[in-house]
């Protein structure tokens, strides 16, 4: 497309990059909706972007460094279309907006918009402020936008209605924010305190999503199990409440829930894992350590023996429980014997699958001003040897899973012709070949092959 003076095309296109966790990316979905509703389309190509925008996370340093890098391609590719007549705007969103604020366009100046993850109802109307200035010239006053308060309002009253869905599972934040403190984590400082949205907020949500063709739907909070939402009669009610009340939703197969703190396991989500088949046989219960020493440094306010009691009791509600976790190694102090305490709790437990990460100091955090911090190289190799374990762990799991019967849920194409990829009850992709009318429902597969990371098998006749 080359150079006329003015940029007429419609409809306006916009280019999205998410990093992070899910919540991330429902806030990318929702704002993506909200761009739609005012005439954007979604481009895969940045050279067509009329507007930019990254969604970004803060929770380890690389994670934020990534975001400026990708800000400097994107500058480049702003000035190559402001050479062919077209604006760009540029829009950073996500938590690295929030702990950064005016910051990041002072790093960058090709950034127009900054807006943290409570104000992405904005965008819309942000985007319009941007594009009625001026683009910023290199000798101009920056137009940049900067907006990180914590709104009043509350974002989840301004959802557009949906488009039809993308896929056939989907993410629903149902709480955001946290009290906790962890002493390693920006949470808190970039998300804010713990919000529950009200319950008949999120089954109108719901019943929109199945409405479009949803059949599985994962709960997302900071600390989702500690959801307290307004349910009927202005009630608090817990996350095993609400789980009971969406199940209620007959076209709605599968619920999940992430991510949950071992202090908020109550009685009733226990309780409601034993009694809801609906509810998926497959816990995210992170545990960070196995050392009690480093359990108390990082604010965890649980021991090691707490979470194997936790495991102990989910195992008896849900025998067939497949359980996830994450960890940091080299947290400030770690000994040696702390970090074999990890690899302990791990041969305990058996995960089904991990995540597991070299501390990282972030800023304004109570850890990052401990001393003590541990060398590189040691969080390097400790980390290797967790991961080795954690590997053969997940491995042993996907191995145990051959031979049985599974229902999956077919959600997309594969990459060969007649191959359908669906997911399993434990979160495991799985590759089968099937016919497309098979897409968006649940069909029971034999598995008969484990792969590193994803288990392929046979359909069995309807
Ligand atoms: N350094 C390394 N990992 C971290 N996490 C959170 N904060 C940090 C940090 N400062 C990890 C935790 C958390 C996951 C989402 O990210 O394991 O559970
Ligand atoms: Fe961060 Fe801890 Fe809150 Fe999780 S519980 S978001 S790790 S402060």
């Amino acid at each position: 497309m080359s150079g006329t003076a003015k940029d007429t095309r419609t409809p306006k296109r916009v280019f999205v990059k998410t990093y992070g966790c899910q919540m991330n990316v429902y806030d990318t979905e929702r704002m993506v909706e909200a761009l739609g509703a005012d005439g954007y389309a979604e481009t895969q190509v940045l050279d067509d972007a009329d507007v930019v925008l990254l969604n970004t996370c803060h929770i380890r340093e690389k994670a934020a460094e990534k975001v400026y890098s990708e800000l400097g391609r994107i500058r480049d590719v702003k000035e190559r279309r402001a050479g062919a007549g077209h604006d760009t705007i540029v829009a950073v969103a996500g938590c690295v907006a929030q702990a950064e604020g005016r910051e990041i366009v002072t790093r960058q100046p090709a950034v127009d918009l900054v807006i943290g993850p409570q104000s992405t109802h904005r965008l819309s109307a942000l985007i319009k402020d941007v594009a009625t200035k001026a683009p910023v010239d290199p000798f101009g006053t920056p137009r940049a936008l900067v907006e990180t308060e914590f709104p009043d309002d509350d974002k989840f009253r301004h959802l557009p209605e949906r488009r039809p869905a993308r896929a056939t599972a989907a993410f629903l934040t149902v709480q955001e924010g946290c009290d906790k403190f962890c002493t390693f984590c920006v949470v808190p400082y970039t998300r804010g305190a713990e919000y529950s949205r009200p319950v008949a907020q999120i089954i109108a949500e719901a019943q929109r999503m199945v409405d479009n063709g949803v059949r599985e739907i994962t709960l997302l909070g900071q600390n989702v199990n500690g959801y307290h939402g307004e349910g009927s009669g202005g009630r608090a009610t817990s996350l095993a409440g609400l789980i009971t009340e969406l199940a209620g939703i007959a076209a709605l197969e599968r619920i999940r829930y992430t991510t949950s703190h071992p202090r908020d396991m109550t009685d009733d989500l226990f309780a409601v894992h034993a009694s809801e088949p609906k509810l998926m046989p497959y816990l995210h219960l992170p545990v960070q350590s196995g050392a009690d020493r480093i359990l108390a440094a990082m604010n965890r306010k649980h021991t090691a023996a707490d979470y194997l009691a936790l495991v102990g009791r989910i195992r008896d509600a849900r025998p067939d429980i497949a359980l996830s976790t994450d960890f940091i190694v080299g947290f400030p102090g770690e000994t040696d014997a702390e970090f074999e305490a990890t690899l302990d709790i791990v041969r305990r437990v058996h995960f089904a699958q991990a995540y597991s990460f070299k501390y990282s100091a972030r800023p304004g955090t109570p850890a990052a001003s401990l001393g003590d911090q541990v060398p590189e190289e040691i969080k390097s190799a400790r980390l290797q040897r967790l991961q080795d374990l954690l590997n053969s762990q997940s491995t042993t799991f996907n191995e145990s899973c051959i031979g049985k019967v599974f229902p999956v849920l077919f959600e997309k194409q594969g990459r060969r012709a007649g191959q359908l990829i669906g997911r399993s009850p434990y979160l495991q992709s799985v590759f089968a070949d099937a016919d497309q009318s098979v897409l968006g429902r649940i069909v029971q597969v034999r598995i008969s092959a484990a792969l590193p990371h994803s288990l392929s098998g046979q359909i069995l006749a309807a």
